[in-house]
């Protein structure tokens, strides 16, 4: 299937933003709502984007991640990754024990909402958001893997159904964070509210047995959320407010077939 038409905008207004940004780490970070249904009220929070799902790597970059997933399964003898075919699925992280994972589990739907500072550009994203948790945790049941690969697959990309591994896809965003960011996935001791004195960094692998251990804990709440975009909104304010909107529904040719929508607004 051909790549959404949004993506390629969405991906250069990000870089663009980033390069031009003038602060040391660059930062844009997304509004994520998902829907309370004991409150029925849409909660918000800031997240960060980390990519689309089966992006290119380089090729540096692909040889170190091997290596790590070899080294925390040496049984596992892996000599591929998956395969590299980018879908239009965004990637966050998470932690299951947030408000958002229960959100989502009950109601998938989600929006969310990105300010480009640096090209006054409003980005919007509909759709609905699946968490693939740690394989022994229950609530991967809830994981629609094979709707999600078919969703993208093509006559030529029958090998993605097939050999995608999602808990190789889990490992690798958990090798790609920041050591403070893995130690934040560890649990409090029981009777602890603050995190003092607490492990304020973590390896990907661990270095010796209790530091192996630690990481075990902490993966065990470590998740990727899979957002599966069906709306879009772009609204650009500069010279003149210019607003698009791109929405997957089926075609008026009666063959039941799904496609992107584009409505162009001139406000
Ligand atoms: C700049 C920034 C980036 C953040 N990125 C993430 C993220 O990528 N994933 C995440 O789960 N929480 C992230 N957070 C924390 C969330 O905003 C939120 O506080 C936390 O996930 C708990 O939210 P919830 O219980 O409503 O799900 C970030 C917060 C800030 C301020």
């Amino acid at each position: 299937m051909s790549s959404a038409p949004w993506k390629p905008i969405l991906k250069s207004l990000i870089s663009e933003n980033i390069k031009n940004m003038k602060t040391i780490t660059p930062l844009l970070p997304m509004q994520l709502s998902t829907f309370d249904t004991l409150t029925c009220r849409p909660t918000n929070r800031s997240v960060i984007f980390r990519g689309f799902l089966g992006e290119r790597k380089d090729e540096n970059y692909k040889n170190e991640l091997m290596e790590y997933l070899n080294s925390i399964s040496p049984d596992a003898n892996l000599k591929e990754l998956n395969p590299e075919i980018e879908t239009d699925l965004l990637v966050i992280t998470t932690d299951i024990r947030s408000s958002k994972v229960k959100h989502l589990l009950e109601n998938p739907g989600f929006e969310s909402c990105w300010w480009f500072p640096v090209t006054s550009d409003q980005f919007r994203l509909s759709g609905n958001a699946y968490v693939f948790s740690s394989p022994t945790n229950s609530i991967i049941a809830h994981f629609p893997s094979d709707m999600l690969l078919s969703f993208y697959s093509s006559a030529n990309s029958t090998s993605l159904i097939e050999h995608f591994d999602w808990e190789q896809e889990r490992k690798k965003y958990w090798y790609g964070i920041s050591s403070d960011l893995r130690a934040s996935f560890l649990k409090l001791p029981s009777g602890q509210e603050t995190n003092e004195g607490l492990v304020r960094e973590l390896d990907p692998i661990g270095k010796n047995i209790e530091e192996k251990l630690l990481v075990n804990e902490a993966l065990e709440n470590f998740a990727l959320v899979l957002m599966k975009v069906d709306y879009v909104d772009h609204l650009n304010l500069t010279p003149i407010p210019k607003r698009i909107t791109w929405k997957f529904q089926k075609n008026d040719d009666g063959l039941n077939k799904e496609e992107w929508i584009t409505k162009n607004f001139t406000y």
